[in-house]
């Protein structure tokens, strides 16, 4: 009797387990969270940050930039091939980021662009439509 209910409580959780669930599409996705946190980086010296408050607009960017690569990994989103390993090139270097901003470390941020846009460019050369062959 008592295994019978566990094994329907067991069965009731499964059916209740929260799935993913896609909102933006992938080129939503570069618009509308990718490309301008990873702009913010590239483009740090621009608004230089010095209070507390500009430090914690470069941590959110760093941070939404790195856990971001885990939106482009979910079910319906992550593709064959080297995806994953570009993907998971671009949160290291954001992750990397994130730690420099919160050490309030700008050069170090600047220091890493080259290796933050060769992520983005390593991917796009094999799976953006249209990108490095010419339009
Ligand atoms: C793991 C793969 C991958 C990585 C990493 C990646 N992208 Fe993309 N990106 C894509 C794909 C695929 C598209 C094409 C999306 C579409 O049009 O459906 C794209 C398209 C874009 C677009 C054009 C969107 C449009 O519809 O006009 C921009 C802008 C962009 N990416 C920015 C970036 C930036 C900036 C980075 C790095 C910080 C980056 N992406 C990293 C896969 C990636």
């Amino acid at each position: 009797m008592r295994l019978i209910a566990f094994v329907l409580l067991a069965a009731a959780a499964v059916a209740q387990a929260p799935s993913y669930q896609n909102i933006g599409t992938m080129s939503q996705l570069m618009i509308n969270i990718i490309y301008p946190t990873s702009d913010a980086l590239f483009y740090i010296e621009r608004a230089a940050p010095k209070t507390e408050a500009d430090w914690n607009l470069v941590k959110n960017n760093a941070l939404t930039l790195a856990e971001s690569g885990n939106l482009l990994l979910m079910p319906g989103r992550v593709r064959e091939g080297e995806w994953a390993a570009d993907t998971k090139m671009m949160i290291d270097v954001a992750t990397l980021a994130f730690k420099a901003a919160q050490a309030k470390d700008m050069q170090k941020i600047l220091d890493l662009s080259e290796d933050l846009s060769n992520s983005c460019i390593k991917c796009h050369l094999k799976y953006r439509p249209g990108y490095g062959r010419g339009k």
